[in-house]
């Protein structure tokens, strides 16, 4: 079910009484007609427990209607048989300025998926690098003002994280998981918006699970954003994390009651989306969304 905003219903050039304001977002994702759990490569996904196809389709498309009601644009991939998990479109790779790494997944029962992003990223104009060390696209890379935030620890390889600042020329922090139920970095972290610095765009306030890492990690996170917003445990534990902003709508699940208060609070509007099948994949909003940056 999707819950627009109440307040102030977002549009293109939308800005809240707080300052933020809403940037433009182009998105990759891929409905969900052949989801199903039929293996078990995360704690959430249990092969026993009947899902509902028709179901995630709908809510799935919930959320697509949601971006398009803001203005983004989307761009599909066509699902495939037998690669249920293909609608988590954010493991498909990591796209900036114009050029797209590939995935190279840990998992192989997800490894079919690599190629048809690659082509798809090709069909859309992007430069695509084949990536050498395993790594799971955005659902472990987020850009977060002019730094790479790199996870590891389940999936990604730490080696992947050197690749990564070589393709694209740009620091990256590696933050090491250690909770199971938050496998990927995109399930504790969220990335609500850019922060202007004198050289253009240097920061970025987020949003995270601080014991989904380890001690070194709490601490580069703490240092390097004072202001970030920390989440209960209980927001984290329902994929409320698992979210994407657009700079002011912050789409998350309608059970993160403690972070959506949060969110209002420093001036951001969270706009409420159920994608409860597909968390019975171990997937959230993000899952399903990989930012398209750059080319056209
Ligand atoms: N079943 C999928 C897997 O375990 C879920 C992927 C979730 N994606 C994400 N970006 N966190 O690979």
């Amino acid at each position: 079910m999707t819950q627009t905003p109440t307040t102030s219903k977002a549009t293109a050039s939308d800005q809240s009484t707080t300052g933020r304001i809403q940037q433009h977002r182009r998105y990759l994702m891929c409905r969900p007609e052949y989801f199903t759990v039929s293996y078990e490569i995360n704690p959430w996904m249990h092969k026993a427990d009947p899902t509902d196809t028709s179901k995630a389709v709908r809510q799935w498309q919930s959320l697509y209607d949601t971006y398009l009601e803001l203005g983004h644009e989307i761009e599909l991939i066509d699902p495939i048989p037998n690669l249920p998990d293909m609608v988590y479109t954010a493991n498909g790779g990591f796209i900036i300025d114009g050029t797209a790494l590939g995935v190279k997944f840990s998992v192989d029962e997800r490894r079919g998926e690599e190629r048809p992003f690659m082509d798809r990223f090709a069909e859309l104009g992007f430069e695509v690098v084949e990536p050498v060390a395993a790594q799971e696209g955005e659902g472990d890379i987020l850009l977060a003002g002019d730094t790479i935030l790199a996870g590891c620890g389940f999936r990604s390889s730490i080696e992947s994280h050197r690749e990564i600042s070589e393709v694209f020329g740009r620091e990256v922090v590696s933050l090491k998981l250690i909770d199971p139920r938050f496998y990927h970095l995109d399930t504790a972290i969220s990335v609500l918006d850019p922060v202007e610095g004198p050289g253009g765009v240097e920061k970025a306030n987020i949003a995270y699970l601080e014991h989904a890492f380890d001690e070194p990690s709490q601490r580069i996170l703490a240092e390097r954003f004072p202001d970030a917003i920390r989440v209960a445990d209980e927001d984290g534990a329902v994929f409320g994390l698992n979210s994407a902003s657009d700079g002011l709508n912050v789409i998350i699940s309608p059970r993160a009651h403690g972070f959506e208060a949060q969110l209002r609070e420093r001036g951001y509007n969270p706009v409420l989306v159920d994608l409860s099948e597909l968390l019975l994949g171990g997937g959230g909003i993000k899952c399903c969304t990989l930012e398209l940056r750059g080319a056209r």
